[in-house]
This record gives C-alpha cells, structure tokens and sequence, in this order.
C-alpha cells in the first residue's frame, strides 16, 4: 500500500501562523489566555489548546480586565480593538495579514465617501468582520442575482471588496455586472488563492490514486468542499482523526491519497499517514 499526500493540504498560511502565535502565547503565560470565538474548526486541535489553558468565550464582556484575548485568524470589527483598550484588555492579534488588508482598504474608502461592497456571507466572521471597519455600513452579496435587488446609485462611489475564500468566477461576474451599473467603483479583488490550490491539488491527486482520505473537521466547510471535489473522482473517506479509518476497507486499495482542510492541524495528517502506512 502506498500513500501520496496532497501538494497543499492542511493549514494555509495564516491559520498556521495565528495556531502558532496562539500557542506560543499559552506557552508564555501561567494562567492561560481567552479566546474571542473558537480559534479553529476543529476540536482536537482546541481540545490541545485548552488543555494548555485557552478558554473560549463569545463575548468581549466576558473576559475581565487585565486579561489577555487572542484575535483569531478571520480578524474582527474596529470596535473589538476600542474596546478592549477601554477595558484594559491585551489584545493578542493573530489576524491574517490578507483579512487585514482588507480591513484597511474598507477602512480608507469608507472614510474617502466610498460605500463598500463585500461580496461573501454576511453571518460569516471574517465579513462581519470586515463590516466593522466601515460603519457596519457595507452592502453585502453572496450571489450575482442579488445585485438585481440593490438600491445603487449610479452617481454615488462604490468600492468593492470580497471575502478571501470566494470563488474567483463569482468575482468576475459581480465585477462584470457592477461595472455596466455603476459609474464610479473601485474593485479590489481580495481572494485568497490559499484554497483554490488545496482544491486543486485534491482534484490532482484524487486522479493518481485508488482513492482518498480527507481529513477534517465535520463541520468545517472547506473540508466538505474537498470531500465533494475528491468523491466526484474516487471512493473517498472523511475522517476527523485516524481512529475512524476502516483498516478493511483501505485494504482493498494500493494508492491512497491524502488531503486536508484548512483547519486540520499537521500532527493529525501525520498521525492518518503514520496509521495507513502501518497496515
Ligand atoms: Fe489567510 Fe488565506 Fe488562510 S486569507 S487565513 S491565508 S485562507
């Protein structure tokens, strides 16, 4: 049996740097650090940092004064910063420097009269994040129909920006359609190409083996993606850890091929490969 693992799988850049500065941070401090959310989508890997004292709230108000918090990757709202300042809250700010670009640009031209436009889901942190460095004003899309049920003003200024892990076709279709509509918009194309590569190489590998494993949170929606991408090509099995891997039925394949989503850390991929080249 012979195991092949994905180009890019696992953490992309930012989550690993903000695991890392996280982790280092719990390593510095006696009596552990908050965490403003949960820091990823996978429990083993915040079952780790718990026990190294992380603990979770959902609210700033829950976090005394003179505590540390942790930003997480998908960053936050202006106001979370004023307010832990105002609170004497130390702000541990693990925010990817793409979702911080982002929060510059709608900070610049929100404050230049320019009203923006984020294309991404609206309950999804990083958006509400990014709304919270223009007012909590931005006009949000998912969809290309949505533009239709728009109250825009042609002579009004608009600038554009999307959320990191959009597809880069929705994009060009909402950049297509604002600019027949509008007269003055600028488009700052956000997307991170962090994900389209772990779906590409998922897509690759899934074509030179017997069949696949992803590895990844149940609920993480970026792992679903690649499961999808995977099973589209060959049997495909969606684990979180290595114990739910069935010894029986990997035995009837030679190639096995390995993925990840964005929030399985590097010591489980490890662990799945460990188990399937023991077999
Ligand atoms: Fe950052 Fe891209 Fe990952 S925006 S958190 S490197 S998906």
């Amino acid at each position: 049996m012979k195991v092949k693992i994905a180009n890019n799988a696992g953490f992309c850049f930012g989550v690993k740097r903000a695991m890392n500065m996280a982790w280092h941070e719990l390593e510095e401090r006696e009596n552990g650090i908050y965490a403003l959310g949960p820091l990823i989508h996978n429990k083993q890997a915040v079952s780790k940092y718990e026990d190294r004292g992380l603990k979770t709230v959902n609210e700033l108000n829950d976090i005394p004064s003179n505590e540390s918090v942790i930003i997480r990757s998908h960053g936050v709202g202006e106001d979370i910063y004023i307010q832990s300042k105002n609170k004497g809250i130390n702000v541990i700010d693990t925010t990817c420097p793409f979702v911080k670009k982002i929060h510059s640009i709608a900070k610049e031209y929100s404050a230049k009269g320019y009203k923006i436009i984020v294309i991404g889901d609206k309950d999804h942190p990083e958006v509400i994040g990014i709304n919270g460095w223009c007012n909590e004003d931005a006009i949000i899309i998912k969809t290309l129909d949505e533009i239709d049920q728009l109250n825009l003003d042609a002579n009004e200024k608009y600038c554009l920006v999307s959320q990191t892990t959009i597809n880069l076709d929705l994009y060009n279709s909402i950049v297509e359609k604002l600019s027949e509509r509008l007269n003055d918009i600028v488009f700052k194309n956000t997307i991170c190409s962090a994900t389209k590569e772990r779906q590409f190489s998922a897509k690759e590998l899934s074509k030179e083996v017997d069949c696949m494993i992803v590895i990844g949170g149940k609920h993480s929606s970026n792992t679903q993606k690649l499961v999808n991408i995977c099973r589209g090509i060959v049997p495909t099995f969606a684990v979180e850890t290595k114990d739910e891997l069935d010894i029986n039925e990997l035995k009837k394949f030679n190639i096995i091929g390995v993925t990840a989503g964005a929030s399985t850390p590097d010591w489980i991929i490890t662990e799945v490969i460990n188990f399937i080249e023991s077999i």
